[in-house]
């Protein structure tokens, strides 16, 4: 018997079948109440993969006999390999999808195929599947109904012309992805697995092949025709609901699942707004009771409305951390609470301005919505990304919302799995699943610590007045560090970076002996040099300059980083090409045409809030009591901070992996004038300058528990990295008024490197003032 409530997986096969071998194709199909059609399919399949080792894998959710039948079928036919995962009725989350993905996720040959258990999919088109896939080196092999070359007389007139018109709004949402694929709904097709992500698949329903396509654009595809055919025996499982799930689906791919809760609970809400209204004016004219006693009445009443129909239709398949009663008790609060704010402008507009207090009402209704949707999204309905009760369940793994998740490998060191993307992170992004990343990054509400509980050392959670709805994280030090950061800042993913995952970043580089400077550097040769400064003093524009200032044809210095870079103890350079923080005067410097209209136009507005003035103004805002990081969140939605990576400010820009540290530079403002200044002083300024990239909320909060892991002061061991990397060498101060660091930097490094500066004004100069100055040095 198979139990049943667990999810169960029987290798049927026998001991002495091939089991250890190595399989060719594994065979999926998703089953539910085929009782009938499982030994006619076997029998073909058999027939059909003579010549191939393939197994086949049945991932079942029925309620007949089915699963009894794939068990006797094993000895029936022997020389598959046949499988079976049944999923008990708790389990069957996805129905058709899920249980596909399910059966995806538990092989692991190199292809997978995917087919009906009714016998709509001739099992005989198997190998030339395969064949397709091997000749034309493809990832996904899909078996079309609607080529030239197809028959379909397995759907009725109504059935075809219904699959003819979800197809076509398949194509209105995703023109582009579904081009050149005949049929992106058929259940029907041929897997390479390495090609595919799973970890962003969350189906639901029939169309697991348009998710595929979609989440997967660069999947090289093609297709094979075929007939499909008649069902063999019992009945079709598609439904209304599966046309529901199949808009859903559509709706949620193409903007995200958040958004289509949106545009529910708005739905929802103009139904309320108009119960509300037909309330209120039902109350006050018929019943002649006073309009703001009304307007409380009609509030009861759409709150009930709406509670109902958000609860049926716009949350009905999430999970909630609050029961229903509780989520009743905090709606009605919500929206009691939201007529302290509504009653005395209604009573401001109607009495005081003779707006007629329907209008009134209404405007203040509508105004509230997004805010009303904030707080319920998040609070009332939200999901159970963790229980509260202890931080040990940040471990078990958590309900992840619908969406991507984004896989980064830096340099080998260190790998990070984030739910919200790290834009400064693009260059290190790699499509392959991570599976034990070094920093998890997941999207949710951070658990609180149990009251009375022992603390529990290594979690920490930091947030602000606002709680969920602003900006707030958990930090939880594992063997992963395990981070999850509230909903919004996934809306914010530069704050998300700079001001959660890099001061993570920075320590974990330490634990594995990398330190994360505070630096460009740039490479000439072999050799790398790093300019250091404290924040706001010039060094982007210096950067750029020298590196689109080179003249042609002589060898070129290349780009590493222009804000951090990963140096090793051995004074090993890495590569950290985070996009460049630039201002409208940065561009005009490089004399740069590369961005478009589109970019430009919003620099000088971007660059006043994220300049220097903007982050005086932000640490400001920090040394009072206003909720910094929360603040500095909600702006950068709003105004995103102009971040272009280097080859798109310099096109021809070379660009470097690694090199060896052979220099330091320091550049500061204030009157002009180099010097040579020994090692300990260089590495005093390079280290506080290190600190002055951080400082920002929630830095402060979070330092002492980031640098205090497990009992050890990491501080001390970057300090040592550092000191070992930069060890011998002497760094040059650089001192300007005119900010021309450009033009003095290249001077010191050597005559080649200064030639293939095209510097003009009195380059000649410098070269033989600093070739002195490098021999009085003495180096
Ligand atoms: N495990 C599992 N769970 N299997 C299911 C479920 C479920 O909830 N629902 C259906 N299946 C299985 C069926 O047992 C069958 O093997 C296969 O999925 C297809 O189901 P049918 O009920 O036969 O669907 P259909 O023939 O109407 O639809 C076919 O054509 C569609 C395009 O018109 C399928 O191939 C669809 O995937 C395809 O989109
Ligand atoms: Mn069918």
């Amino acid at each position: 018997m198979l139990p049943k409530d667990s999810l169960f997986d029987l290798d049927l096969a026998n001991g002495d079948n091939h089991s250890q071998e190595k399989i060719d194709l594994s065979i999926i199909v998703p089953t539910r109440n085929e009782v009938g059609n499982i030994n006619p399919l076997l029998n073909r399949i058999n027939q059909a993969t003579s010549g191939l080792h393939a197994e086949v894998l049945f991932v079942d959710d029925s309620t007949d006999d089915t699963p009894q039948v794939i068990e006797s079928a094993v000895e029936i036919f022997p020389h598959l390999n046949v499988r079976l995962l049944h999923r008990s009725a708790e389990q069957r989350s996805g129905g058709l999808g899920g249980a596909v993905l399910l059966g995806l996720q538990n092989i692991d040959s190199e292809y997978a195929c995917v087919m009906d258990g009714d016998l709509q999919h001739p099992p005989e088109l198997l190998p030339e599947l395969l064949r397709t896939a091997q000749k034309e080196n493809a990832d996904l092999v899909v078996a079309t109904r609607r080529s030239d070359d197809s028959r379909v007389s397995g759907l009725n007139t109504a059935r075809n012309l219904i699959s003819r018109a979800l197809d076509f709004t398949a194509r209105a949402f995703f023109p582009r992805r579904l081009r050149g694929v005949s049929d992106p709904l058929s259940g029907f097709f041929l897997l390479r697995l390495k090609a595919l992500n799973l970890a962003n698949m969350h189906p639901n329903g029939f169309k697991i092949l348009l998710e595929i396509l979609v989440r997967n654009p660069k999947l090289r595809k093609a297709e094979v025709a075929f007939h499909f055919g008649e069902r063999l025996t019992g009945e079709s499982k598609a439904s209304t609901k599966e046309a529901l799930k199949y808009l859903n689906l559509l709706l949620t791919l193409k903007f995200g699942s958040s958004s289509l809760r949106l545009l529910g609970f708005a739905l929802v809400g103009a139904t309320g707004i108009l119960v509300n209204s037909l309330v209120l004016y039902l109350v006050t004219s018929r019943l002649d009771i006073y309009y703001l006693y009304s307007v409380g009445i009609a509030t009861i009443a759409s709150t009930i409305w709406n509670f109902s129909f958000t609860e049926v239709l716009v949350y009905r398949a999430a999970r909630h951390s609050h029961g229903r009663a509780r989520r009743l008790l905090m709606f009605s609060t919500l929206n009691v609470g939201a007529l302290l704010v509504r009653g005395p402008v209604i009573y401001f507009l109607t009495s005081m301005f003779g707006v007629n207090y329907l209008i009134s009402n209404l405007i203040t209704l509508v105004l509230m919505t997004g805010v009303r949707f904030l707080a319920s999204d998040y609070m009332i309905w939200g999901k159970t990304f963790t229980r509260r009760s202890s931080t040990g369940d940040l471990l078990k793994p958590i309900t992840a919302p619908a969406g991507m998740t984004y896989f980064y490998n830096i340099h080998n060191l260190v790998t990070v799995v984030s739910e919200g993307q790290l834009p400064e992170l693009e260059p290190f992004r790699v499509s392959e699943t991570i599976t034990h990343p070094t920093i998890n990054v997941r999207i949710g509400i951070p658990p609180t610590q149990k009251a009375g509980a022992a603390k529990n050392p290594r979690y920490l959670r930091y947030r602000e007045v606002f709680g969920h709805i602003g900006f707030e994280v958990g930090i939880w030090m594992g063997e992963t560090v395990q981070v999850i950061a509230s909903p919004l800042l996934r809306l914010s993913p530069h704050v998300l970076y700079t001001n959660v995952v890099e001061p993570i970043l920075r320590w974990t580089f330490v634990k594995r002996g990398y330190a994360l400077v505070h630096g460009a550097t740039l490479s000439f040769g072999d050799e790398a040099y790093l300019i250091t400064a404290r924040t706001d003093t010039g060094k982007t524009t210096t950067l750029l300059k020298i590196l689109s200032h080179q003249r042609r044809n002589s060898d070129q210095a290349a780009f590493l980083s222009d804000d951090m870079t990963i140096i090793s103890p051995d004074g090993l350079a890495l590569t950290y090409p985070k996009p460049l923080t630039i201002s409208a005067h940065t561009l005009f410097a490089i004399n740069s045409k590369t961005l478009n209209l589109k970019e430009k136009a919003p620099l000088p507005l971007q660059s006043r809030i994220h300049s220097r003035t903007g982050r005086k103004v932000a640490s400001f805002i920090n040394k009072t009591l206003l909720p910094a990081a929360t603040i500095n969140m909600f702006l950068q939605m709003v105004v995103p901070p102009p971040k272009y990576f280097v080859s798109k400010l310099i096109p021809n820009v070379k660009l470097n992996r690694t090199a060896q540290v052979a220099g330091m530079f320091i550049i500061e403002r204030g009157s002009d004038g180099s010097s040579s200044i020994d090692n300990q002083k260089a590495l005093e300024i390079l280290l506080s300058n290190c600190e002055d990239a951080y400082g920002f909320p929630p830095y402060n909060d979070l330092k002492e528990f980031l640098y205090h892991d497990d009992g050890v002061d990491l501080r001390q061991i970057e300090q040592g990295i550092i000191r070992q990397a930069f060890g011998g060498l002497s760094a040059t101060l650089v001192k300007s008024k005119k900010l021309d660091w450009w033009c003095l930097i290249p001077t010191f490094i050597d005559e080649n490197f200064a030639n293939a500066c095209s510097c003009d004004d009195g380059l000649a100069l410098n070269v033989l003032q600093n070739a002195s100055l490098r021999t009085a040095s003495g180096d």
